[in-house]
């Protein structure tokens, strides 16, 4: 087997902002070999390598990358049925979108609240993405992957995926060198619809089914979230504040209608309420960066916007909640400058 590696590979068009300079070294991976033998490679590279999927949720730099960036295209699906259960072995290179529409084709419950998510199934753990009232975390059965360093292959459970909000293992430092190869989630043959979400509540429970639910949250979607085909965006650019109950409240006695969700590490407050109704954010602009008109969580950038542009943008934004509020955010994209993961 040839593994073709290319070099000096621009990568805005492998992310859904559309920034990011040329890699050194880039290759496209199909298949497990494939990918550690681009593994092999990477070892003479100055840099680890940078794994990117649908490149969803990431910043990359205008610089670039100088190691080696694999582009994750492992494919597969499997289904096995078993009682109520069913356990969808799913290659990580797979289009999550695409791979939650068969599974509510062929009526299984789990995955339907994800929908019209943009991305790979192989970066959903990483993050634990959420929406609608599921995070993959529910859904998890297990995790395969392979170590950059020393190929061992591993499968996670999901205890040792250690989930949390927009959070995992696989964020660690030690988390970060597995390439996640395939996910296996547990499905259910019988109904196990999951209405909470507001914007849900007013689908009819009786006769509810996976495609009644795809469906809606399609809708709702269409209306926050820019088309990411035509707008750079990364859904969610900041991750929702877990405060405190007394923070909370202090928060709350300033700003009367402050929603807020609690959860067993603290409240979350949706910034996107933050950013809209306290610091009038919402759909402001600053020359081809800034948020959304219809959800001033998400970060929208214009063709020609820059990694440095939009980092700038998001520190403004960060500053500004601080000032009015006294939060702290943090962005939920990850950055990259051009020899790793940037905490700046
Ligand atoms: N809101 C406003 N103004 C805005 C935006 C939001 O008032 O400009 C209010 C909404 O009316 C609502 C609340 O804030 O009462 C929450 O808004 P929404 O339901 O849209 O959800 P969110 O908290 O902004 C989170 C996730 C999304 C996920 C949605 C739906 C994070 C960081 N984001 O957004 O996930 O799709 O809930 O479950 O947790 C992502 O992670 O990239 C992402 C898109």
């Amino acid at each position: 087997m040839e593994l073709v590696v290319q070099n000096n590979v621009s990568l805005a068009p492998y992310t859904t902002l559309g920034v990011g300079g040329p890699a050194d070294y880039f290759v496209v991976v199909h298949t497990v070999k494939e990918l550690e033998a681009a593994l092999q490679f990477a070892k003479q590279t100055a840099v680890p390598p940078l794994v990117l999927g649908g490149g969803s949720n990431v910043v990359l730099s205008d610089a670039g990358y100088r190691g080696l960036v694999i582009i994750n295209h492992i494919t597969g699906r499997q289904y096995k049925e078993a009682g109520g259960d069913v356990l969808f072995s799913c290659g990580a290179g797979e289009v999550l979108d695409d791979a939650i529409a068969d599974t509510v084709a062929r009526t299984y419950w789990g995955l339907e609240n994800l929908s019209a998510i943009p991305g790979s199934v192989g970066a959903t753990p990483i993050q634990n993405v959420g929406a609608y009232g599921v995070e993959v975390a529910d859904v998890v059965q297990s995790v395969s992957a392979i170590h950059q360093e020393t190929l061992e292959v591993k499968t996670f459970t999901p205890a040792e995926c250690v989930f949390g909000y927009r959070d995992s293992y696989f964020k660690t430092l030690a988390g970060q060198k597995w390439v996640i190869t395939s996910v296996d989630f547990l499905l259910h043959t019988v109904a196990r619809p999951k209405l909470a979400y507001a914007d849900l509540q007013h689908l009819d429970h009786a006769e509810i089914t996976q495609a009644k639910i795809r469906e809606a949250v399609i809708a709702v979607r269409a209306g926050k979230f820019p088309d990411w085909h035509t707008v750079g965006t990364v859904g969610s650019f900041f991750k929702n504040p877990v405060i405190t109950k007394e923070a909370f409240q202090l928060l709350q006695s300033k700003y009367p209608n402050l929603p807020g969700h609690e959860t067993p590490a603290g409240v979350k407050i949706p910034l996107g309420w933050v950013l809209d109704k306290v610091c009038g954010l919402k759909g402001h602009t600053d020359g081809v960066v800034g948020l959304f008109e219809q959800q001033a969580l998400v970060l929208v950038a214009k063709p020609g916007a820059t990694a440095a542009q939009i980092i700038a943008f998001a520190h403004a934004v960060i500053e500004k909640v601080k000032i009015e509020t006294n939060l702290s955010v943090e962005r939920e994209a990850t950055v990259y400058d051009e020899v790793g993961r940037s905490a700046s």
